[in-house]
């Protein structure tokens, strides 16, 4: 499948618009139009249910060590600054970029990628942000272009050394940027904080100053103790969320990938030290075989267990769950969701404001009132086990969701195209999104095969029969096969059609998404029968 074929689909089905797009859109911010947002809310209530409601705490699910209780939240996306300022975000949570001073354009550090060449004497890189295949083209024409030679002339590029990243290169001077025509023009690279800033209050000062949140893990931290004393939960326990997070991305890409304001699905699961590497292992099992269970192929899905040298500096394991996404070059993939085992840093760091010196000295500065600037609360975020008698630091295991990636990836994986013959025989391209029934947008489409006979009139009754169970819909206008193509490329699981049979016996048509299957059952059983198809 061609990226460019779903973001067509995508448009004209009304899953995903480009934000404010009548003014020209607004780059990393999309909308989810009338079946994306459906979409998007069943894999929210597919994770909500599976890791939350429908979670049983009397038995211990495979591979658990231990029985466990989950509880949810919703807090809020602006919290004090001095939450960032203990998680390490205020500090520690930037990117590196690189300005054009030619092109006026602005690159993430790290994703922009090159060669060296030679040619009529010169030695210079070639920058490009283009991605796989793509590159080695579009690097040749550049140099070409900036030696002033054609296409016949590639024979006198001496190409050097294999592809290497920006942040390998030492010699600004020498680098033709991803799009300049002159050498030299990129600037040194620096850091650029993610967080969008806001005031809070009528006065904007420094005082006033706030930020809308990186990620909705930190409202589950700071809420520990209130959990703790307002439920009868007790370790282990997880604390879930799911809320929207805003990073300020110096590239936003590939289509909502990599967005400005995306949605979070997370867990702080809380547990003893002793069991927490257990603990570790099954989140990150359990939330892999979540995605295959929901329909995600086990060659473009993979479980990618970080090196050490990768691990953030208080996690002691970290797995990322990644996809491989058809923008992404052969062999990438993109991750969907991180599986982190973060220790105590994050209730110690919200307790103490203790951050490692090592990688942030700014610790130890100071504010107007001599106040080290990252004190956290001072408030006693430990654990005491009533039984054990033990005060202990919890550990935590966070598994990081991202709804937007999982629903882009349920997207591309769905995307599917087969042949069928049309009403005159005559064979022809089927494009079909084959959605897990629990995700579709539509469990299942009703049509009277044709609007007279009293025809419609059976099929509403079935239709108003579904609706309070089911988002179904209902459709009599044009010519039956186009009303199935339509509800193929929406990724309607089951088509139920009313036909001329019914009005004798009662008994009406389903017929499968996928493998275009055909059955008879009496119209009463409507309800069951997409239940039963709907849960298998
Ligand atoms: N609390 C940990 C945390 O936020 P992360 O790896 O930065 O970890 C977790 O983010 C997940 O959030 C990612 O795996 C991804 O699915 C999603 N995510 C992060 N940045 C995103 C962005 N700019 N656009 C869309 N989704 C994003």
């Amino acid at each position: 499948m061609q990226m460019d074929q779903l973001v067509a689909l995508c448009k004209r089905r009304g899953f995903l618009f480009q934000s404010s797009e009548i003014y020209g859109g607004l780059s990393g911010f999309w909308d989810y139009g009338p079946m994306g947002v459906e979409l998007k809310r069943n894999v929210r209530e597919a994770w909500w249910h599976d890791m939350v409601t429908a979670h049983n705490e009397m038995i211990t699910p495979d591979g658990a060590p231990s029985t466990y209780e989950m509880t949810g939240l919703d807090t809020t996306i602006i919290m004090h600054p001095q939450v960032w300022k203990c998680s390490g975000h205020f500090d520690l949570f930037h990117d590196y970029l690189v300005d054009c001073r030619e092109a006026k354009r602005r690159y993430r550090h790290d994703q922009v990628f090159g060669r060296w060449v030679e040619g009529r004497g010169q030695k210079f890189f070639v920058a490009t942000e283009k991605l796989g295949d793509q590159r080695q083209e579009e690097m040749q024409h550049r140099a070409l272009k900036f030696l002033g030679l054609r296409a016949k002339n590639a024979g006198e590029l001496d190409w050097q050394g294999p592809m290497v990243c920006l942040t390998g290169i030492d010699d600004f001077a020498s680098v033709l940027g991803p799009d300049a025509k002159t050498l030299g023009t990129l600037t040194e690279p620096r850091e650029f904080n993610l967080m969008f800033e806001t005031h809070t209050g009528a006065i904007r000062d420094q005082e006033s100053k706030t930020f809308l949140r990186p990620e909705t893990a930190q409202g589950m931290f700071v809420n520990f103790k209130n959990v703790l004393d307002s439920t009868r939960v007790k370790i282990p326990f997880g604390i879930a969320q799911i809320g929207k997070s805003f990073r300020n991305e110096i590239t936003p890409r590939n289509f909502t990938f990599r967005s400005r304001e995306f949605e979070q699905m997370e867990i702080e699961f809380f547990c003893h030290p002793s069991t927490s590497a257990q603990w570790y292992t099954y989140w990150r099992d359990r939330r892999f075989r979540w995605y295959v269970e929901l329909g995600l192929s086990g060659d473009r899905l993979r479980l990618r267990d970080h090196d050490a040298d990768e691990l953030s500096h208080y996690s002691t394991g970290t797995a990322d769950i990644e996809y491989a996404f058809p923008f992404m070059a052969e062999g990438e993939f993109g991750e969907l969701e991180g599986v982190a085992h973060r220790g105590d840093f994050d209730l110690r760091s919200h307790m103490e404001g203790k951050l490692d010196p090592k990688t942030c000295p700014l610790q130890l500065e100071k504010d107007e009132h001599g106040q080290p600037l990252h004190r956290g609360s001072g408030r006693d975020l430990s654990y005491f086990d009533a039984e054990t008698k033990e005060r202990f630091t919890p550990h935590v295991i966070e598994p990081s969701a991202g709804a937007d990636r999982a629903a882009l990836a349920f997207l591309c994986e769905a995307f599917s195209e087969d042949e069928v013959p049309d009403e005159h025989g005559k064979p022809t391209k089927r494009t079909f999104m084959k959605f897990h029934p629990r995700l579709a947008p539509y469990k299942a489409a009703v049509f009277p095969l044709v609007r007279k006979d009293g025809m419609p009139e059976v099929a509403r009754e079935i239709y108003t029969r579904l609706k309070p169970r089911f988002n179904v819909f209902y459709d009599e206008k044009s010519a039956v096969g186009r009303r199935y193509r339509r509800q193929d490329e929406i990724g309607t699981p089951f088509c139920i059609t009313v036909d001329g049979q019914t009005l004798a016996d009662g008994t009406v048509t389903v017929r499968d998404r996928d493998t275009l299957r055909q059955w008879r059952i009496h119209k009463d059983a409507c309800p069951a029968e997409i239940e039963r198809l709907v849960s298998a």
